[in-house]
């Protein structure tokens, strides 16, 4: 008896190989990189190889397989060496760039302190921050009718954040001075990846010897603090994450983290958690100010619920609008359109087989915009996040924080962070698009716009 054939995959595999020429041409009249590949998308379908210089990685952006490769083919897909720039030049084995071993001992490790429950103790760090923000908006720029990069105010507060989150860092100087060493690291280390040719790290170039100096001064500070906690009994540390992580006895060895890991984990924290919520952040504002009956409806929700009050956590059980509003500018505005994982085994995709070594680009940025899962998918629609609709849509059709074991760990952290922040300055400030202005929204490590997000802050 002959074995019942196999079904024909839904998902055809295409290739699209353009010259240099072509490459160029495509890239220049789609506007950039994330208009290129959005038309790769359009043109090819969900699962593309696409062949760029004698490498090959595949684009996919069907939901199904997407959640092949992140949770039910999990075993065949990792970090591999689509990560090895990140991991050699800034993170180390900290835990967004370590595998096998290694990673799944510092996700248990560190999964309770990202709980819901977890998260809460950063609560007030939240709303003191915020505060901190506005008042400096009141005495400066709110009303002014002089634009500001809405993107740098929200750089400005996700930073705050973390810092005081991870480290206790207290605002001033040396906050600042952490603060513009990581964003330069961060920033560089991205711009190595994309680079085609670039001078090994030891030639002395300036900005080498910029990158080394940035790196051994942010790595000196962490280590600094890290001596001061040891210096002194520990029911003295701060009640932080790196406490948390100077603490915490892993289960299987029995030992706490050695010192090069809670520094790989320090930076990891602060280049993960800080960039990809302030993007969010800036792209909600844009989004309101486009979409006046979304803002209408968010600003009665707030005005209600948190009227003159001081928020508390359990107010922010009666904001699921805005909540919905975070979520569906987490749709239209991925942080992370795109993020990479490789074979790490032979396995097969819509019926063709893909090597071992092969890496893959999970492109959320397009996913999320697909037709057979959103109606109307460039539409700003919160509502499309009520629980009943969410219901619907197949597991993966949203994977902004990634999806499987390797999601991101910190978003309940970001989601309670922007959905406290969006509450909170909504509730006293409009923020405005400049008028005329059109962003131009361009891939650059994470999603932002090329002609920046300038906007106009005014008392409500
Ligand atoms: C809106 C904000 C955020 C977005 C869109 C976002 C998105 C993502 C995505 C797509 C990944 C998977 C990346 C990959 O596999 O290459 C990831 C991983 C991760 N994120 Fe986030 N993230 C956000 C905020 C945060 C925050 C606030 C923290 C920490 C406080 C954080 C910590 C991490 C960590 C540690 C990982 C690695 C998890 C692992 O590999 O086990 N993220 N994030």
């Amino acid at each position: 008896m002959s074995a019942a054939p196999e079904p024909t995959p839904r998902v055809a595999l295409r290739e699209y190989a353009p010259s240099a020429f072509e490459l160029m041409v495509n890239i220049r009249r789609e506007g950039g990189f994330l208009g290129f590949l959005l038309k790769v998308w359009r043109e090819h379908g969900d699962l593309v190889m696409l062949k760029i210089g004698g490498r090959s990685v595949l684009l996919v952006a069907d939901p199904d397989l997407v959640q092949h490769i992140n949770v039910t083919g999990r075993d065949k897909w990792d970090k591999g060496a689509s990560y090895d720039g990140l991991r050699d030049k800034l993170l180390g084995d900290g835990i967004v760039t370590a595998t096998g071993v290694s990673w799944r001992r510092q996700r248990k490790l560190m999964a309770p302190f990202f709980t819901p429950k977890g998260i809460a103790k950063y609560f007030p760090i939240f709303v003191a921050d915020t505060e901190r923000m506005m008042e400096r908006w009141r005495a400066g720029c709110a009303g002014t009718g002089k634009p500001v990069e809405i993107l740098d105010e929200m750089m400005g507060v996700t930073a705050s954040v973390i810092l005081h989150a991870v480290f206790s860092t207290e605002s001033g100087p040396t906050l600042d001075k952490v603060r513009h060493n990581i964003e330069f690291l961060v920033t560089e280390s991205a711009k190595g990846q994309s680079r085609p040719v670039s001078l090994p790290s030891w030639v002395p170039t300036p900005n080498n010897v910029k990158y080394k100096r940035a790196y051994r001064e942010v790595t000196d500070y962490i280590r600094e603090l890290i001596n001061q906690r040891q210096a002194i009994p520990q029911d003295q540390w701060p009640d932080d994450l790196l406490t948390d992580l100077m603490v915490t006895k892993e289960e299987e060895t029995n030992t706490t983290m050695a010192e090069q890991l809670l520094v790989d984990n320090g930076l990891t924290m602060f280049a993960a958690g800080h960039e990809t919520t302030a993007r969010t952040l800036s792209f909600l504002w844009y989004a309101l100010s486009q979409n006046p009956e979304v803002e209408a409806r968010l600003h009665a929700e707030v005005d209600e619920v948190l009227g003159d009050e001081a928020p508390t956590l359990e107010a922010m059980k009666q904001l699921p609008y805005t909540l919905r509003v975070v979520r569906e500018v987490l749709r239209l505005y991925p942080a992370a359109p795109l993020y990479a994982r490789d074979a790490i085994e032979d396995d097969v995709l819509a019926g063709v087989p893909i090597p071992k070594g092969t890496p893959s680009l999970p492109f959320a940025y397009a996913t999320h915009r697909h037709p057979a899962v959103w109606q109307d998918p460039e539409r700003f629609d919160p509502d499309r996040w009520l629980p009943e609709r969410e219901a619907e849509r197949p597991a993966s059709s949203f994977h902004a924080f990634a999806t499987g074991p390797r999601i991101c760990l910190g978003s309940h952290f970001s989601l309670l962070e922007t959905h406290i922040m969006t509450a909170m300055i909504a509730r006293r400030f409009r923020i405005r698009n400049k008028p005329g202005h059109v962003p131009h929204v361009e891939f650059f490590g994470t999603l932002g716009s090329k002609n920046g997000l300038p906007m106009l802050i005014e008392e409500r």
